[in-house]
């Protein structure tokens, strides 16, 4: 039984219908930006959160969406529904369009192209309960990286490098300092005191990393933004990521090196229960 679907432009199609033209601009520059999702339950996990940063992306690559976001948060909505999968991730994309190959702008007749799949989450239990190992890699990616875009080609090199040396992430490290991880935001805990880098044009603004922001807020757990040494990361008492797919993860071990005592942290078993408790709210 597939528990899976697709959409694209209007339409709903198994996910390996051949359904996007070559000149589809998505496909030949990576022309187009995208937005992760989480369904807990049937209610979108901070929706409103994840529509806003992908109109901010659309807004920073110029694409013009007619009529702005609310029809994106309809077409979710629709796709979700239709699925009926309570429990599923959506990745929505937004491309410039199809249109002849040019780098330039198509004309303003050319629409965004949007596409969706939703598909049945399985939560990631056993890399939660034992926490996972990561690599540290260069970060090769562009100046823009607050932009949810589709040009992946570094994150997905580095993220190869992690998964052959046996690691599930790799901590992607500018100028001997920690940017963020190829698909999820880095936190480490020194003493009692959670730290992740600051926003800037370097790194995404996770959806996932609010989340953790606020509970420590409401938590009253000691939390400082600002930049974190490679040297930092590995004299770290814990170490932790966050991302919409993995919730909250912990690192047990970097570049082969024990994080702490090569278990899970204190301070991070007691976020990600915090975390379940918030978004089973
Ligand atoms: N990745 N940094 C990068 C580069 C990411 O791609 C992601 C998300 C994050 C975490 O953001 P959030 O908490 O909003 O998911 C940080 C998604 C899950 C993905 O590409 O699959």
């Amino acid at each position: 039984m597939t528990v899976s679907i697709g959409y694209i432009n209007g339409k709903y199609v198994e996910l390996d219908e051949l359904a996007i033209p070559i000149e589809e601009r998505g496909h030949q520059f990576g022309d187009g930006v995208y937005e992760v999702i989480r369904y807990y339950d049937g209610k979108g996990f901070m929706l409103e959160e994840h529509l806003e940063r992908l109109k901010e992306s659309t807004e920073a690559i110029r694409i013009n969406l007619e009529g702005g976001i609310e029809p994106i948060r309809s077409i979710i909505e629709e796709g979700v529904k239709k699925a009926g999968i309570p429990d599923c991730y959506v990745y929505l994309q937004i491309t410039r369009g199809i249109a002849e190959r040019n780098h330039l702008f198509p004309g303003s007749e050319v629409k965004p192209s949007i596409s969706m799949t939703v598909k049945k989450m399985v939560p990631r239990k056993k890399e939660a309960e034992e926490g996972v190992g990561v690599i540290t890699h260069p970060d090769e990616r562009w100046a823009n990286c607050y932009i949810k875009s589709l040009n992946l080609l570094p994150n997905i090199l580095a993220k190869q490098t992690a998964a052959d040396a046996g690691c599930f992430e790799a901590i992607l490290i500018k100028d001997n300092y920690v940017t963020e991880g190829t698909q999820s935001t880095m936190f480490i805990v020194e003493g009692v005191t959670v730290v992740t880098p600051p926003l800037s044009k370097q790194i995404l603004p996770g959806i996932t990393r609010i989340a953790v922001l606020d509970i420590c807020k409401i938590a009253g757990i000691k939390l400082e933004e600002r930049e974190i040494s490679k040297e930092e990361l590995f004299n770290a008492d814990e170490v932790f990521l966050t991302s919409t797919m993995s919730e909250v993860m912990p690192i047990t071990s970097i570049d082969n090196q024990k994080v702490g005592t090569g278990e899970p942290g204190n301070i991070t078993k007691v976020l990600m229960e915090l975390f379940v408790a918030k978004r089973s709210k």
